[in-house]
């Protein structure tokens, strides 16, 4: 057995430079100094010697002790740096990489519907305003000459919100506010959100309307059938697209007509869009009744004027050749991804 302390201190240094891992760095460490370790061993064996010659070996194998634990710290410390150093080679971003790429999103077909119909409105005059969606009786029905026993209550299937307040079933009611704050001439469109019990292919329980109002002293019918024809014509950009007015029924007109428009699918000839007839509707219309007028304090006398309500979704149905308006609020992306 190697008894030289000095020479063991050499051996104990150069093994554990040689050593590449911090687990058998530790299992050489008790080589040296761990039960039965060389160091160990060598101080064991101090009890036998003389005194004087205890005290000067003992002395050696102390220096050689401190010099194996200080080789040992200094090795732990340059593997782990080695380790740090490793791990922060591997971790490191390529920051001159080029990125993945975002897709770019797309404007939805509704919402393209209502930026077009605001930009050819507001080209003729009209600026855009906003109602709440959530309305009393009175604004959806009452002030819109729809008295409580009126069956139009019953036709509009509404979603009630408490005793008070209910979803509003149209746009008509904006006309209303509108109205009410604001002295004629008034020349409006107010688009929005409403809400009816009712769902199919071109009926959704949640659906956009445009409301149009045009209150002056001299607005006639035949403003009215200018400006939904014009804007008929444009939207579609068809020159010679049919608008026909099909005498109606609404409370709050009078005279009160439907729009209809001639099908863009199958150019007036008849086809399972327009149900054969070559005709589409896509809104009512009419002169604003005067009850309507003195609900809101206007002299009915002096100011007349138009209103009509166009289905939104309807019109981007029309345009887009969508044949079910429930694929506009899906949110399948397979369907929105073609609008981009
Ligand atoms: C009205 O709501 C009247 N307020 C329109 C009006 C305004 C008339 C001003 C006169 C003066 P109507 O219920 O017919 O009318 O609806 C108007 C349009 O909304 C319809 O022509 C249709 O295009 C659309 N529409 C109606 N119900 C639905 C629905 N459930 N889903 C999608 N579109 C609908
Ligand atoms: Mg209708």
């Amino acid at each position: 057995m190697n008894d030289n302390p000095e020479s063991i201190l050499k051996l104990a240094q150069a093994e554990f430079a040689s050593i590449m891992d911090a687990t058998e760095l530790e299992q050489a460490k008790a080589r040296y100094l761990g039960k039965g370790g060389a160091i160990t061993e060598l101080l064991k064996g101090l009890g036998k010697l003389d005194p004087d010659a205890r005290k000067s070996h003992g002395a050696a194998i102390n220096r050689a002790k401190e010099g194996v634990e200080a080789a040992l710290a200094a090795r732990r410390e340059a593997l782990a740096a080695q380790k740090l150093e490793r791990q922060l080679s591997q971790e490191a971003l390529d920051v001159t990489l080029p990125g993945r790429g975002q897709d770019v999103g797309g404007i939805h077909p509704v919402t393209r519907t209502l930026e077009r119909i605001q930009e050819i409105f507001s080209s003729i005059g009209f600026s855009t305003v906003s109602g709440p969606e959530i309305e009393t009786d009175f604004y959806n029905f009452t002030a819109l000459n729809i008295p409580e026993d009126h069956p139009a209550r019953a036709m509009h299937d509404t979603f009630y919100v408490d005793d008070a307040h209910l979803l509003r079933t149209h746009t008509s009611p904006i006309q209303i506010h509108y109205m009410m704050e604001n002295e004629p001439p008034v020349k409006i469109i107010a688009p929005g959100r409403v809400y009816r019990v009712d769902s199919d292919a071109t009926h959704s329980p949640m659906f956009h309307q445009v409301e149009g109002l045009w209150i002056d002293e001299h607005v006639s019918f035949t403003h009215l059938k200018g400006v939904v024809a014009e804007f008929l014509q444009r939207f579609f950009e068809r020159k010679h697209l049919e608008v026909r007015f099909r005498p109606s029924f609404f409370p709050f007109t009078e005279p009160s007509a439907e729009i209809d428009m001639g099908c863009v699918f199958c150019e007036g000839e008849g086809c399972r869009v327009c149900s054969h007839t070559g005709w589409l509707e896509v809104g009512g219309c009419g002169m604003v009744h005067p009850n309507v007028l003195k609900h809101v304090g206007l002299d009915s006398e002096k100011y007349l004027g138009f209103a009509f309500g166009m289905g939104l979704d309807r019109l981007a149905m029309l345009r887009y050749g969508v044949n079910d308006l429930r694929l506009f609020f899906a949110n399948d992306l397979r369907f929105l991804n073609q609008f981009k």
